[in-house]
């Protein structure tokens, strides 16, 4: 960071502070300052928008209330809380997570920062948002919204995609962390970056407190922050299938590991095949199709793939034991059905 630069820096925690005691939305995860609610807050904010994330938060939390808890639920119950949000990897780590801490911390959440960093799905941003905000240790945490704020008030053009563009950040910031007020001083710049520095498009600069001394404040900010250009989406066909067999529709368990691991999922296979290549697909899996009622055509977008899918609704004689026969009420009480799939349900 430039002289300059870390001067502007040095500024932030005196204008910052004062503003977001004034300004700071009221957050559930903002009631109190135990661990686990801010561990669990910050790894659902991570790909999650926070009006989303707030009823997700307080209903895990309702079912779930402590780490214990966490560590001891069935997947299948820590899936289904998590179901709709996404990045369900997310939901997975956080319960190895729970049970590090178990077996590693005797139940009780670490406070020193190697240790907080060293749990699973945990990284540096999660690690010094819980050890700043938690624990008042000077610990930056410094995501995509934050590297935006940075960028724009330091006038910094490279680019924010480099990880060691993140690592000087971090460092700059944990240089001019206030003693005393941490969390309160990594939550400001969140909230600057949420409320004021807004991405796609103009920032709020007449309401933001640092605009006196922010190097982008007569439009530098069109060009901050520089980042790469995200690779395109690859695009997958599928073909996806509904069997209905009087009051039981069939679902199948994704594998453990990649793209939606251990969830469930109706049956599909890849491509887009015709309505009567699907009933022999049907056929060859057992159900003996009765009566293809109608299809359904959606796209469903990931962080690196699109799913073009075909979804065919098909009246069934049999329930092959290839897959698992839900009732309708045990399927919206029990499975977590990705939201790609979620839409095909009858009704
Ligand atoms: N985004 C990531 N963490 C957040 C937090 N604690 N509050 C609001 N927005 C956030």
């Amino acid at each position: 960071m430039e002289q300059d630069g870390a001067q502007r820096l040095r500024r932030l925690p005196e204008a910052l502070l004062p503003w977001f005691r004034e300004n700071a939305r009221d957050l559930p995860w903002r009631h109190d300052r135990e661990p686990y609610h801010v561990w669990l807050s910050e790894i659902m904010l991570q790909q999650t928008r926070v009006e989303a994330v707030k009823r997700y938060y307080l209903r895990f939390l309702r079912e779930i209330p402590d780490i214990a808890r966490l560590a001891s639920a069935d997947w299948e119950r820590v899936s289904k809380l998590w179901e709709g949000l996404g990045y369900y990897s997310r939901a997975r780590n956080l319960q190895a997570a729970a049970r590090q801490i178990m077996n590693e911390h005797g139940g009780v959440f670490p406070s020193d920062y190697a240790a907080i960093r060293a749990l699973k799905g945990v990284g540096d941003y999660t690690a010094g948002a819980i050890a700043s905000i938690c624990f008042e240790q000077p610990a930056p945490a410094v995501d995509g919204n934050v590297l935006r704020v940075t960028a724009r008030l330091t006038g910094d053009d490279r680019s924010i995609s480099d990880a060691g563009t993140k690592a000087d950040v971090r460092a700059a910031l944990a240089a001019v962390y206030p003693a005393g007020a941490c969390g309160a001083f990594t939550q400001s710049l969140m909230e600057l970056g949420a409320l004021v520095c807004l991405p796609n498009g103009a920032p709020d600069c007449a309401a933001c407190p640092a605009s006196a001394f922010c190097a982008s404040r007569d439009g530098g900010w069109r060009t901050l922050p520089v980042k790469a250009a995200k690779p395109a989406r690859r695009r997958e066909k599928m073909t996806v299938f509904h069997f209905r067999c009087g009051s039981f529709v069939a679902l199948r368990k994704r594998p453990e590991t990649g793209l939606l691991g251990g969830l469930w999922e109706f049956p599909n296979v890849p491509g887009a095949l015709a309505p009567e290549e699907a009933a022999a697909q049907a056929a060859a899996w057992g159900v003996s199709p009765a009566e293809l009622l109608r299809e359904r055509r959606r796209t469903h977008i990931f962080t690196h793939v699109e799913w073009e899918m075909c979804c065919y609704y098909f009246l069934c004689r049999e329930m092959p034991e290839a897959f698992v026969w839900f009732r309708d009420a045990e399927l919206q009480e029990r499975a977590a059905l990705p939201t790609a799939f979620r839409a095909f349900r009858d009704g």
